[in-house]
């Protein structure tokens, strides 16, 4: 198939929709973020590109952690809804209707409907440009019976070019191609 080339953008897809919160159980904020990985195994490290104008981005730099919430697909609803306005000017725990749980190894409040929660510290922070990279190191990992087996019954959301979209067939597990 004829491919075009185009201006560099960030062409990587899909990604993983999730909710991350940062803050106390006082005071926090709970943002959609689509710029979220998995950067290192031992320690394990997940990095998020946030840009410094959200209102989450003080609440991580004061607290240095964060929770990476990974929402299932029946809160696509809640996890469009804090994607779209500023818990500067919103209680968006209130307009979500998402509740507050708290965690075990940080201040940072978990999202108790996500099936997974993902406490992290921050260990580096890299200012790229649009948006600063946080890399956090996970300290507790909180998973219910969805979350469990590494997610494998999860129903998790995923993000396309502005599009949320579930996950579709089992193709096979890792190796299935040498048996
Ligand atoms: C699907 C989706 C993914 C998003 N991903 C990011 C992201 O990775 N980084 C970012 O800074 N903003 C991202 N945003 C935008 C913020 O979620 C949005 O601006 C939000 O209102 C910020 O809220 P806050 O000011 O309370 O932090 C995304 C929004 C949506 C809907």
């Amino acid at each position: 198939m004829a491919k075009l080339v185009t201006a560099p953008s960030t062409a990587l897809t899909p990604v993983p929709a999730v909710l991350v919160t940062a803050g106390t159980m006082e005071s926090s904020d709970v943002t959609t973020l689509a710029w979220v990985g998995t950067l290192c195994s031992e320690p394990p490290m997940i990095g998020i590109g946030v840009r410094p104008e959200r209102w989450l981005h003080h609440f991580i730099v004061e607290g240095g952690a964060f929770v990476v919430n990974v929402a299932d697909a029946t809160h696509a609803r809640a996890l469009d809804l804090c994607g779209g306005v500023s818990g500067k000017d919103t209680d968006k725990w209130e307009l979500s209707a998402l509740t507050r749980e708290v965690g075990t190894a940080t201040a940072v409040p978990l999202v108790a409907e996500c099936p997974i929660n993902i406490e992290c510290v921050v260990r580096q922070t890299l200012h790229l440009g649009s948006h600063d990279l946080f890399i956090g190191e996970v300290v507790a990992v909180h998973a219910d019976e969805r979350g469990q087996a590494g997610g494998r019954v999860l129903d998790p959301v995923c993000y396309v070019s502005g599009q949320y979209w579930k996950l579709g067939d089992l193709i096979g597990p890792t190796g299935f191609s040498r048996t």
